[in-house]
């Protein structure tokens, strides 16, 4: 696939024919609206006028140099002047006669590394002399910059004037995690996807690198998994792949943060060592016995074999010299007692009166301190290790809140408990934040599906309202997404320990060929909930003011190169308030 580069050519063909619909615009229809999104937390732009951009504007910046924001300049300067998005709805403007040249950008602390908590803040003034961006951080820049950019429209490049934005994020963890195991994807597709969510103001690319199906990135120290392991035919991630997505990401503002799920999810490892992985490559669903894994793709690094945990040594010391943020997850979700028993060595462990959440914790015990104190990194960990078995998920010596739970199953008190139990918590609930959910079951063979009149007793499979074979049915629409309060139930002392949430696009059914599609505009309803809210200053749930916004937000991704899904018919957003359910 030639994934679409953001020159304008491409998209001029395709939009051409919007412009004969403008012609065709109720006067009603007409606004003075500007679209951001996420929408900023304040804006002011009391009389709707604006200035052209002169051909030779310019980003100046008041230091001399920063290795990331300087790229992000340049990328902007570009896309500010060669975008030309036509909105499908203009703002009906009095034209300023001067030009605007430039945007003065200054930044108070240039050092400031990228992490968690990093001020983001940024505030943004236009007038007819002149615009001036300031932040406290050079990230902070990059969304003032990013802002600025969704201001300028039209085929001569004009922005508003008599404007004034003053913005922050809301959590300070606004990520999506990308499964590159179940189906590989280039470089390339990471690196647009990394920038769709700069777009969005997005700062937490969650790499979930390898799992039970396959090993794609190629270790210093252990490189037979990826040799083995991988998909092979180039399917993996060399060194240089992996510091050019975490450079390109650094330049857009987001952090990388790696998983290498363990000990669970694991079979991929077996290929190049068979004897630390239990119940690898067998039938995952033996009939009349417990399933093996949650899917196709067995196996578990097996707890008691001392050779496990010089290999997960070597890994976790690699990812630790590879990736600089200063989170490490650990996974650590939905390990089954069924796989490990498979192993002599742990049924013997079991009879002699060993038990299941021991194995784990034994797991735990020998990683975490590795993770926390050799390797100084805070653990992320699936939930599964506080919620399922009775394990310590911790040393003793170490404060709770050192370890992050990420929670994913559907019950809103998962991450209650989490945050009462001292945990702060990455909130991905599958209810509303799975993007693979509802395209029906990809299991092959499946009789049930061979049906022409659904019966009542096959109701939750082939029914309307069932759930098909996707076992987090239905399709999570951007409402759904839109809507979720990820603080829903808890007290505002529970809420301080939730960082954020994540949307996780599991990739059994995706890979580079679907995945803009998949992960937009969805992903831009949770990056606009986890930056400003969902609800407008009277504390209402804005979601019919967000659907005209991301109608026009998704014209401007696909402009940008995006292969953004449409939430609408075009005729929808050519007649404001006509596609409302509720008048
Ligand atoms: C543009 O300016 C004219 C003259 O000052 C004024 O009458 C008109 O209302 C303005 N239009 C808008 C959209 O502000
Ligand atoms: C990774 O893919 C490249 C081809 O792009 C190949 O030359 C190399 O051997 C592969 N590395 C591993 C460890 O599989
Ligand atoms: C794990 O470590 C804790 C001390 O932090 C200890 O109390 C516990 O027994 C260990 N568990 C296992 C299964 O080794
Ligand atoms: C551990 O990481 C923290 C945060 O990145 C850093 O401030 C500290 O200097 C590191 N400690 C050591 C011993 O490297
Ligand atoms: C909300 O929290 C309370 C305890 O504070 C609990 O009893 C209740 O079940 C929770 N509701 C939901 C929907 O989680
Ligand atoms: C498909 O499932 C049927 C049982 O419903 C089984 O008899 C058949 O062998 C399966 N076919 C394949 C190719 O696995």
């Amino acid at each position: 696939m030639t994934p679409l580069s953001p020159s304008a050519s491409m998209a001029t063909k395709t939009f051409l024919p919007l412009s004969l619909f403008l012609l065709l615009l109720p006067i009603s229809s007409l606004s003075s609206t500007l679209n951001i999104w996420p929408k900023p937390t304040s804006i002011s732009w009391p009389i709707p006028a604006a200035i052209p951009l002169s051909p030779f504007f310019s980003i100046e910046p008041d230091f001399s140099s920063h290795r990331y924001l300087h790229i992000a300049i340049t990328r902007y300067t570009r896309l500010i002047l060669s975008e030309r998005h036509r909105p499908i709805i203009p703002p009906v403007v009095n034209l300023s006669s001067s030009f605007l040249c430039s945007l003065q950008l200054s930044v108070s602390d240039l050092s400031a590394p990228l992490q968690s908590g990093v001020d983001e803040s940024y505030d943004l003034y236009i007038s007819s002399s002149g615009a001036a961006l300031t932040a406290a951080t050079p990230w902070g820049a990059m969304r003032g910059l990013e802002t600025f950019s969704q201001l300028a429209w039209g085929h001569q490049p004009v922005v508003p004037i008599g404007l004034r934005i003053f913005d922050k994020p809301l959590f300070t963890h606004r990520g999506l995690l990308l499964d590159t195991s179940r189906n590989f994807y280039s470089v390339r597709s990471i690196l647009r996807t990394i920038r769709a969510m700069s777009y969005n103001k997005m700062n937490v690319f969650h790499w979930h690198i390898t799992d039970s199906q396959s090993f794609p990135i190629v270790l210093p120290s252990e490189p037979e998994l990826a040799a083995r392991g991988s998909y092979g035919s180039g399917m993996n991630y060399s060194i240089r792949d992996v510091q050019r997505i975490i450079r390109y990401a650094l330049s857009c503002g987001v952090r990388v943060v790696p998983e290498i799920d363990m000990p669970g999810h694991t079979a991929s490892w077996a290929e190049a060592y068979p004897e630390i992985v239990t119940c690898a490559n067998r039938f995952w669903a033996p009939a009349g016995k417990p399933s093996l894994a949650a899917e196709p793709g067995t196996g578990e690094l097996n707890p008691l074999h001392p050779k496990t945990y010089q290999v997960v040594r070597n890994v976790l010391h690699d990812l630790s010299t590879l990736f600089p943020d200063q989170y490490l997850h650990a996974g650590a979700d939905e390990v089954n007692t069924a796989c490990w028993e498979a192993d002599p060595g742990v049924t013997r462990f079991i009879s002699a009166g060993g038990t299941h959440d021991q194995l784990l914790e034994k797991f735990i015990n020998l990683t975490h301190p590795y993770i926390t104190y050799t390797l100084n990194r805070t653990v992320v960990y699936w939930e599964d290790v506080l919620l399922g078995p009775y394990v310590k998920v911790r040393p003793a010596s170490l404060p709770t809140e050192s370890t992050i739970l990420q929670t994913w199953n559907y019950r809103a008190k998962n991450t209650k408990r989490i945050v009462q139990a001292g945990y702060r918590a990455i909130v991905s609930s599958s209810n509303f934040y799975y993007l693979d959910c509802g395209q029906g079951g990809w299991l092959g063979n499946d009789s049930r599906y061979d049906v022409q009149e659904a019966e009542p007793s096959d109701s939750l499979f082939n029914d309307p309202g069932g759930d098909g074979g996707s076992w987090c049915a239905p399709y999570k629409s951007w409402q759904r997404i839109y809507d979720y309060d990820i603080l829903h139930n808890l007290t505002e002392e529970e809420a301080k320990r939730v960082l954020g949430g994540e949307v996780a696009l599991w990739s059994e059914q995706a890979d580079e060929m679907v995945l803009d599609a998949k992960l937009w505009p969805r992903t831009s309803a949770a990056a606009e909930v986890l930056w400003s809210g969902n609800r407008d200053s009277e504390g209402k749930k804005r979601y019919a003011e967000a659907n005209d916004r991301l109608n026009e937000w998704r014209y401007r991704m696909v402009r940008r190169g995006i292969r953004a899904e449409p939430i609408q018919p075009l005729w929808c957003v050519l007649h404001p308030g006509m596609c409302n359910l509720e008048q």
